[in-house]
């Protein structure tokens, strides 16, 4: 079994799952051995170095330099994404788990891609719903057949596109088996003007977001976010011959209609140490050892990046726009500077 020297940049809330993932590996050995945080003496960093031992440092290219990582989780505020990851896989890092969103541009999105193509990194983003026991039962069903073919998706949450948004986003993606998009329609209201909330201090965001977006296979993804959802991480998968709805809040996790039967799925029980973080650990470490191709690789990260860009250009245009979507910049934030949102 290989042994991987692992550290974690951004010591916060999700660092914490990040290090019970990297624990509870079990096709490597593990070294957990530093973390990275502008606030060391912060709760996240200080409870990490308790629980874990690992050397703590203020400046992550100090750390990237002195620790010879070779896996990295960035999971720092999203401004800093590109960054990190353009230093880890300068350092030489064989696999990097970058936290969502992926990066606040295409621009940023494609200079990671490209440097870590170059140094030979496998990149994954962290769309970790990928690996909820219901979502990929329902991609399975929809494989097999059960609701027929498959012609709509709706995906629902609250907050913003650049935060839980991005998630919706990709969850459509892989519920449509990775399909290419081929045009997207969007709009946003933003009337509260926020500028940094919670674990995005760093980010402008909507308040309400619409997308709708056709696939090359001819199926439709409808996006609704925001302020006024009343649930998180709702998905109806509708086909000509059922549907499937997945986290009902008044029914199982995963409801099946089709052929004039109704039921529930529950997924099997798992040890309490699973996590879907969990999981997203160990296909990067099969992956980097040849045996998978995981499922959040960077240009799927990539693709729910260009969706979410695309609803903003289209709001700003007050169009329904073609893929590929050609904006190199934070789109909101361009229209918040030229005063059309
Ligand atoms: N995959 C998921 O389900 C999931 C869940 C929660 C958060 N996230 C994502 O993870 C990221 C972090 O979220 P969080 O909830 O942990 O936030 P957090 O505020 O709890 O932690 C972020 C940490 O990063 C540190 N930091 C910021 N800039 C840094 C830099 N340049 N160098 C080193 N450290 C830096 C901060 O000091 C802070 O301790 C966000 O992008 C968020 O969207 C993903």
């Amino acid at each position: 079994m290989n042994t991987y020297r692992v550290g974690i940049i951004g010591c916060g809330s999700i660092a914490g799952v990040h290090a019970n993932g990297y624990r509870a590996v079990r096709n490597a050995q593990i070294e957990f051995v530093a973390g990275a945080d502008i606030n060391p003496k912060g709760a996240g960093a200080q409870r990490m170095s308790a629980e874990y031992g690992i050397r703590l440092y203020e400046d992550y290219h100090e750390m990237l330099g002195k620790e010879r990582l070779d896996v990295v989780s960035i999971c720092t505020w999203p401004r800093t994404h590109c960054e990190a990851t353009l230093a880890a896989a300068a350092h030489g890092v064989k696999g990097i788990v970058c936290e969502k969103p992926m990066a606040v541009s295409l621009a940023e999105a494609d200079q990671m891609i490209e440097a870590c193509e170059k140094s030979g990194t496998t990149l994954v983003v962290g769309h970790v719903h990928r690996f909820a026991p219901h979502a990929v039962k329902a991609r399975e069903l929809v494989r097999q057949g059960e609701i027929g073919k498959l012609t709509l998706i709706w995906g629902h949450c609250a907050l913003d596109l650049m935060n839980n948004g991005t998630h919706v986003v990709d969850l459509i993606n892989f519920l449509n088996d990775d399909a290419e998009p081929v045009w997207v329609m969007g709009q946003i209201d933003r009337h509260r003007r926020l500028e940094g909330r919670g674990n995005h201090p760093d980010m402008v965001m909507e308040d309400m977001a619409i997308g709708r977006v056709g696939y090359a296979n001819g199926v439709v993804g409808l996006i609704e976010l925001g302020e006024r959802a009343d649930q998180a991480f709702a998905f109806k998968l509708v086909g000509t011959d059922g549907i499937i709805e997945i986290n009902r809040p008044d029914g199982p996790k995963l409801k099946v209609l089709s052929g004039f039967r109704q039921r529930g799925w529950h997924a099997p029980d798992l040890p309490s140490i699973h996590s879907n973080f969990h999981s997203e650990i160990e296909e990067l470490i099969e992956t980097l050892e040849g045996r998978a191709t995981h499922r959040g690789k960077a240009q799927n990260g990539r693709r729910a990046l260009e969706i979410i860009m695309g609803i903003f250009e289209s709001s700003q245009r007050r169009a329904a726009l073609d893929f590929p979507i050609t904006a190199q910049d934070f789109v909101l934030e361009r229209m918040i500077r030229e005063g059309t949102i």
